[in-house]
């Protein structure tokens, strides 16, 4: 898009239809505004009234302790997430509504309905007792999409172990990273899940893991994808140990703030972190999302895109939509197997209401042309969401002319991991929309654009994305490293949460995200930190020095641009490249493989010393390098020109 029409899209505001906001929850900006004013001047009013979307085995009796930046919300609450998702329902009209409704690649089909989805989880949460698991013991989960892996995360709430799912394209390293981070005693695993047509085989990497953790007693294997294996001392089939459970499973009754799940994501340094979410809070901000920001009704079916491995998987594939009784499509592969409109297939023979996904796949499915969709009936849709990275005016517009027929609401939503749920958004059919901006602040959230010292700037202005004060789905901690919760995201600027995001505000309240700020990549809406992909590179042994920096990629956002020193008496070739590639893809999973790997003779170096990073992303969106994959570049004189600035 040149920069005129860019220009055009954004000031443009698309109003919702009169249609749509006859029936939303929230019709207009005043009372979007009355209910953000109270959330934030009345917050026990606010989320007293709120706090009633759960059912209570026991009230909670204050709202929050905040001992900066240790946050408790609901404190002296007793609950179940499990209860909520399953038994209320269960005990209610919807019990033969459909739960779950799921399509494996090759195109099976199940349905869970509440009563059934309940059974399932019960007998899975007796598995896991069976099994030695207690409140507090963690499981980890590395399924493909199957309704399996639900009934895992339910189970495990249900008994109050909490769970760390595990994204099925990541590698055996990075199971046994994040095995041995929190202490994981259970895995549950399935033979492989159907992607693009081929075999994942996620027991395979399961074994190649354990070997270096010491703490899993246990792996439980669903048969999924058929394949031909026998299993050692510590396996057990989950068809065998489900054959042999109860169905009768009360659920814990467990204290607002126990851990409900850890989630690894990447930071700025180190090894990704595990995010610490607990119950209530985490809970509550997932209906409240799911509700407002989806206007999800009972007869709506809903697909979120994303897999369970991150976190719009667990907030809103599971936790919000079955907390509220609604009805959650799971897709197990690919967008385009067996051809480009495997998605639009499913909307028009499901009738899907509401979709969810994420910007780089939007703009895959610009690339594969219209006709791919135009073919499909997607009158059922009603409401369309983005949610991963930045969304460009121009596939936002796209989304809505060519999937909402401008006739759906499109709420693209800022949020991360840390968040728990949706922090911003154009709540639908409230206000208008402006394609690019993720929108105005969800209920709770004191949200600011500031400057290095920590004062807000004025609007239209550049900064860095803050939350000035707690939230109920915040994160907890990061798990065992209270010293880098602390560090990491509240010591930036004084008193408030660093989002790591840049950001804008404009003269309407809208914010514009402008994307990290630090060295995290969000590479078609996944996040990687450079230094991750660094230390993978210096793993090998052929490798000296290694940065790493994001280039523009026109359908993932960003690709991964990495420059590399050899050792002496390497000669970089072709097959070294390759074989570098490779070797990321076995360290993390093929979602950080590089793109592009350039031989460099040396890195460019500030004189003290630091890797002069901003010329390296110049470098890569410039094409200052030669064509050749085994040329040694020679960036000595660029650097020495830049010392100064750096
Ligand atoms: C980016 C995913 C712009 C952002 C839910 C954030 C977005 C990171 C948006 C979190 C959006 C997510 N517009 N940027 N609507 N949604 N991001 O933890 O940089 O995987 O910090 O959570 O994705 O990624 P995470």
């Amino acid at each position: 898009m040149n920069t005129s029409s860019a220009a055009k899209a954004r000031s443009r505001a698309i109003k919702p239809k009169a249609g749509f906001c006859k029936q939303a929850l929230v019709a207009n900006r005043k009372t979007y505004e009355k209910l953000y004013r109270q959330s934030l001047e009345k917050p026990e009013k606010f989320w007293g009234d709120a706090s009633r979307e759960i059912t209570w085995f026991k009230p909670w009796k204050k709202l929050l302790s905040w001992k900066p930046p240790f946050a408790e919300w609901f404190v002296g609450g007793k609950l179940n997430v499990s209860f909520n998702c399953l038994d209320r329902h269960v005990a209610s009209p919807r019990r033969h509504k459909a739960a779950l409704i799921w399509e494996g690649e090759p195109g099976e089909r199940v349905t869970l309905t509440y009563a059934q989805l309940h059974r399932e989880v019960c007998k899975f949460a007796n598995v896991l007792k069976s099994q030695g698991i207690k409140s507090g013991d963690r499981v980890a989960i590395y399924m493909p999409m199957i309704p399996e892996a639900v009934i895992a995360m339910l189970a495990c709430a249900r008994i109050g172990a909490p769970h760390t799912v595990i994204f099925g394209g990541f590698s055996a390293e990075s199971v046994k990273d994040r095995i041995n981070d929190c202490g994981a005693k259970i895995v549950v695993t399935a033979d492989g899940g159907y992607r693009r047509g081929q075999v994942v085989r996620l027991k395979e990497s399961v074994d190649a893991a354990l070997p270096g953790t010491s703490t899993v007693t246990r792996v439980i294997v669903v048969r999924r994808a058929g394949l031909d294996m026998s299993l050692g001392d510590r396996d057990v089939w989950y068809h065998e140990a489900m054959a042999a459970a109860s169905d009768q499973c009360e659920a814990a009754s467990l204290d607002s703030e126990h851990p409900l799940f850890i989630l690894y994501t990447s930071g700025s340094t180190g090894k990704p972190k595990g995010i610490l979410h607990t119950t209530a809070g985490y809970f509550l901000g997932a209906l409240l999302s799911t509700k407002y920001v989806f206007d999800l009704k009972d007869e709506d079916l809903y697909w979120c895109t994303a897999d369970i491995g991150w976190v719009t998987g667990h907030t809103y594939v599971v936790y919000g939509v079955l907390g509220l009784g609604g009805t959650s499509l799971i897709y197990e592969g690919a967008p385009n197997h067996p051809e480009p409109d495997r998605f639009w297939k499913i909307v028009e023979e499901h009738k899907v209401n509401i979709f969810y996904t994420a910007p780089t796949a939007i703009r895959a499915f610009m690339k594969w042309g219209d006709d791919w969709v135009k073919k499909h009936d997607l009158s059922s849709l009603r409401l369309l969401g983005s949610v991963g990275e930045p969304i460009n005016p121009e596939a936002w517009m796209w989304y809505y002319r060519t999937v909402g027929q401008e006739r759906c609401p499109v709420v693209d939503t800022w949020w991360q991991t840390e968040t728990g749920g949706h922090m911003v958004t154009t709540l639908p059919g409230a206000v208008p929309m402006k394609p690019g901006s993720a929108g105005l602040p969800f209920f709770g959230v004191d949200l600011a654009v500031v400057d290095e010292s920590g004062a807000e700037v004025p609007p239209d202005t550049g900064g860095r994305l803050v939350i000035r004060r707690p939230w109920p789905s915040m994160l907890r901690s990061i798990y065992g490293d209270a010293t880098r919760y602390r560090k990491q995201y509240w010591s930036d600027v004084k008193g408030c949460y660093f989002t790591g995001d840049g950001a804008r505000r404009d003269r309407d309240g809208y914010f514009w995200i402008t994307g990290r700020i630090d060295d995290v990549l969000n590479v078609a809406g996944h996040r990687l930190g450079t230094a991750e992909v660094e230390s993978a590179l210096v793993s090998h042994p052929a490798v000296a020095e290694a940065a790493v920096v994001g280039k523009a990629d026109e359908i993932k956002g960003q690709a991964v641009f990495a420059f590399v020193t050899v050792k002496q008496g390497i000669t970089p070739t072709t097959e070294l490249n390759e074989e570098l590639r490779r070797h990321v893809g076995k360290e993390i999973g093929a979602i950080a493989k590089p793109d592009v790997i350039r031989f460099a003779e040396v890195l460019p170096k500030t004189r003290s010393g630091k890797i002069m990073r901003r010329l390296l992303r110049e470098i890569a969106a410039g094409g200052e390098v030669k064509g050749d994959v085994t040329t040694l570049e020679d960036f000595n004189a660029l650097a020495s020109l830049r010392q100064q600035e750096e």
